[in-house]
């Protein structure tokens, strides 16, 4: 039986996976503004930026400014992958953190030059403090289906890797697609796992879009109990070490599907196409999703 929850909850993921990828450099006050945008389209939840190092991300390197400017949202999140990522966010009074690991070896290495377990024992230290502290923590868990450079993930090294965390206090796990190469079966057979599992996370699936199938994956996470979903404005988006991925699902997409599924999510996708609009000019890339294209026309 087809069973949908009446409210979900998006986290807004444009201007850190959005834009990390993006090769010119985005002036910070239209970041800024798009924030802004962001939050007066009814977005709660965001990521903000990363503090990474900006040797490896370059965009990002405006992350401090970024998280002291910002307006305030109900939860705003900044990612990091080292303490060193922590202590910076910690001085921008980042109040939720995101840490990041994938499942697979190959891409951590390419992403954060550890292996798995070498990131999980850094980060043992740096989230019990945290947590110590009073913040909200989320565990991004990339390549949770797919590696780009192992291939298919094993459902058990997610499972166990997603309960390492979940071990250390964690508030939130974001189960990624990163190369968006998953389907619906994979999608549900995961979630249903993840929701089984760890009953008392926050948990929430992160979809990239490369071959179109993330609005069936959400659907999909839907039925395994899933009600947060990482998308990003104009689905932009893409893990610069992460070969062959593409934008995040469109968060104007994934409403439009929730208004007319009855889903409430308390975002109005007219103005997020305003908020669109707002960073398009700085991206080299079209914006090219089904509702930014109605908003142009004017049919939104
Ligand atoms: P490394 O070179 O091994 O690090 O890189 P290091 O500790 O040797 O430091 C190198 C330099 O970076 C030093 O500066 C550090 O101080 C500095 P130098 O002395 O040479 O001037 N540094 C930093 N600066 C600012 N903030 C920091 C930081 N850390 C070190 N946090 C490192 C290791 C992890 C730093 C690097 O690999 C890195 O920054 N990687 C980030 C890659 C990234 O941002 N990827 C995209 C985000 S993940 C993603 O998109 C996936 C997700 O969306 C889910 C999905 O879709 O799968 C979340
Ligand atoms: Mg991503």
């Amino acid at each position: 039986m087809f069973s949908l929850p009446n409210r979900a909850t998006i986290i807004e993921v444009g201007p850190r996976d959005g834009l990390q990828n993006e090769k010119n450099q985005v002036p910070t006050d239209a970041k800024l503004e798009f924030i802004r945008l962001l939050k007066t389209s009814g977005v709660r939840e965001i990521e903000l930026t990363s503090f990474v190092s900006p040797k490896w991300v370059p965009q990002m390197k405006d992350a401090g400014d970024i998280a002291r400017n910002a307006v305030p949202f109900e939860r705003a999140i900044v990612l990091t992958p080292n303490s060193k990522g922590v202590s910076l966010a910690r001085d921008a009074g980042a109040e939720a953190v995101a840490v990041f690991v994938g499942v697979s070896d190959t891409f951590n290495q390419k992403n954060i030059n550890r292996s798995t377990d070498e990131s999980v024992e850094a980060l043992t230290p740096v989230i019990e403090q945290l947590k110590e502290d009073g913040i909200f923590v989320r565990a991004c868990i990339s390549t949770a289906f797919y590696c780009p450079y192992e291939g298919k993930t094993d459902i058990e090294d997610v499972i166990e890797l997603c309960r390492r965390f979940v071990a250390l206090g964690v508030d939130e796990l974001s189960v990624a697609d990163t190369i968006g190469m998953a389907n619906p079966a994979e999608s549900f057979e995961l979630f249903s796992r993840l929701r089984q599992a760890f009953p008392s996370v926050l948990l929430t699936a992160h979809f990239h879009d490369t071959r179109k199938m993330a609005l069936a994956n959400i659907l999909a996470a839907l039925q395994a109990g899933v009600d947060r979903f990482d998308t990003s404005a104009g689905g932009l988006g893409g893990c610069p070490f992460a070969e062959g991925a593409t934008g995040n699902v469109a968060t104007e997409d994934v409403v439009n599907m929730f208004d007319s599924l009855g889903i409430e999510t308390g975002i109005d996708v007219g103005k997020m196409c305003e908020a669109i609009s707002a960073i398009a000019p700085y991206v080299s890339r079209p914006i090219d999703t089904g509702m930014y294209r109605l908003f142009e026309k004017g049919t939104c």
